[in-house]
């Protein structure tokens, strides 16, 4: 299945160099996503030299892959910092996302054409299961003075009770990436793409690409999760999710962010592209590594022609986010390392993504943030949810174990043109897969990361660890996720 966000459809390109030979400057930025590039324009607003490497193209990670939207609230709702936390920090949070909405909304009115506009969200039931939900958002959006109201009937699918939440807003995600990056690039701010670090020396400060190496005193992983080992990879839940961009028949388009709970958890939105208008869906998450990708796609396409007039479905992508298990970013240096990492957004993270670079961009000038110690990265977790972190941790184990344990049951010669599976070659586990022309080909399947089992992907032929979310191509190269290596090549037997 040939998989592109309606972003990469809609935007133009970045061309910026690979890094090639060694390079100093005072940061040293990996990864060019929101998070990225925001945290480069500040620190070079601020006089400091950075260099940032782009593994793919700006903006193809998780940003180029979202749906575009901005919003004080959390798509797992706002009230559930309330009761995690408590409701101060329910302020907080909203605070501060706000504040980091206002700085997208600056911004991109300083870079034009990026799709920025103000609109309202709707959080609506379509079960009756769900109308607790919406009216306990209502409560904490009243709360903290947010303008929010509830509503019947106007929601693009029925509902049963919706909570409308004004002066939220949308942008086009990779175009504000792509225009930000083309703007601050400069001999103080060096961008490159196509250029994945594949060491980080702490010690050394230094970065390391296939054909150059940075130094830097700060080095920020702004990965989306960050490469190595780190403690906050325990706390973090992995979850893959799909998005479908289409064309309705009627040509009646809903403005707005719309997000429906009930039998389904969707989103919704709308996107205008020169003449062309789009309907976005985006929603069937789950676990990385797990459930198959086709069926996915499959059940969103089933819901999107039950509810709305589909004339073509134009765009098919899915993306990755991580989810923290106590409901806040993990943003600062992180437990026993000085390197900074921005990551735990869950599928919020445009804004977190914007606020964690001020947070860090501030933790490098020596300035204070009042944001900072909320985020810090090497925080304790709160008893509620501690017992989430340990419930994930025991997930993770007993699929490391499983996958240890089973023999896999496909045969060499059950493996699809196109598809992959693990098989048991001479008594060795192996990630084997099909190409177009019928040759097989053989890797490792145990992640570079940490060992777990890579479980294969067949809607988007790659090769996913359930673990922590690392994802590999057929030819065993890191996709994303935490791992740096890519899996061990195997020889297959004639
Ligand atoms: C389906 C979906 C919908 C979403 N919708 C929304 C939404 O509407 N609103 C919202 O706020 N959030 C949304 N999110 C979440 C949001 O997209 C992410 O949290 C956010 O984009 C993260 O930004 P980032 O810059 O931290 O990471 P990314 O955008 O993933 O950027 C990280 C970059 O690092 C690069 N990289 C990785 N490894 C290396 C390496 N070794 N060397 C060099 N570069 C490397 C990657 O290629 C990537 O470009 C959504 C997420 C998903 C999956
Ligand atoms: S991502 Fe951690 S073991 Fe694979």
């Amino acid at each position: 299945m040939h998989t592109a966000s309606i972003w990469q459809g809609t935007a133009g390109e970045t061309v910026f160099p690979p890094l090639q030979g060694r390079v100093a400057a005072d940061v040293a930025i990996i990864g060019g996503g929101i998070t990225g590039v925001t945290l480069a324009m500040l620190l070079a607003e601020a006089g400091r030299s950075v260099v940032l490497v782009e593994a793919r193209r700006i903006g193809e990670g998780s940003t180029g892959n979202s749906t575009g939207n901005l919003y004080e609230v959390l798509s797992e709702q706002l009230y559930t910092i309330g009761e995690r936390w408590d409701r101060s920090v329910m302020g907080e949070v909203a605070d501060s996302r706000r504040e980091a909405m206002a700085l997208v909304e600056r911004v991109a009115g300083r870079l034009g054409d990026c799709g920025f506009s103000r609109c309202p969200l709707y959080l609506y039931a379509t079960a009756p299961a769900q109308i607790e939900v919406v009216e306990k958002e209502y409560e904490a959006a009243l709360q903290l003075g947010l303008a929010a109201r509830l509503e019947e009937g106007a929601t693009p699918v029925p509902s049963l009770r919706a909570l409308i939440l004004d002066n939220q807003a949308q942008i086009h995600p990779l175009a504000y990436v792509q225009r930000l990056a083309q703007q601050i690039a400069s001999p103080q701010c060096r961008i490159f793409e196509q250029s994945p670090a594949v060491a980080i020396d702490e010690k050394m400060h230094s970065v390391h690409t296939a054909q150059g190496s940075i130094r830097a005193r700060d080095i920020v992983l702004a990965t989306h999760t960050p490469k190595g080992i780190y403690l906050v990879q325990a706390e973090m839940v992995p979850r893959r999710e799909y998005g479908i961009g289409l064309r309705l028949a009627s040509g009646n388009y809903p403005d707005g962010i719309f997000w429906g709970m009930g039998d389904y958890r969707h989103s919704v939105r709308s996107l205008r592209a020169g003449n062309d208008h789009y309907l976005i869906l985006v929603g069937e998450d789950h676990k990385t590594g797990q459930h198959d990708a086709a069926d996915a796609f499959a059940r969103l396409e089933g819901f999107a022609r039950r509810k709305f007039d589909v004339g073509t479905v134009d765009f098919r992508w899915s993306a990755q986010h991580y989810h923290p298990a106590d409901g806040l970013p993990y943003i600062g240096a992180s437990h026993g390392s000085e390197v900074h990492i921005a990551t735990g957004f869950g599928t919020n993270g445009l804004t977190w993504g914007t606020l964690a670079a001020t947070v860090i961009a501030d933790r490098i000038l020596g300035r204070d943030n009042r944001w900072a110690h909320l985020y810090r990265a090497n925080r304790l977790l709160p008893m509620k949810a501690a017992k989430g972190a340990l419930e994930e941790n025991l997930s993770v184990a007993k699929s490391f174990i499983r996958d240890y344990t089973t023999r896999p049951q496909t045969a060499l010669d059950g493996i699809p043109v196109g598809g992959g599976a693990l098989v048991e070659v001479d008594g060795q586990k192996l990630a084997v897969h099909r190409d177009e022309s019928g040759t097989l080909s053989a890797l490792s399947p145990v992640c570079t990361h940490m060992k777990c089992m890579v479980h294969w992907n067949g809607a988007e032929r790659t090769w996913d660890c359930p673990c922590h979310g690392s994802r590999f191509d057929v030819e065993g190269r890191v996709i994303e996720g935490p791992a740096l290596a890519p899996l061990a090549r195997k020889p297959l037997p004639e």
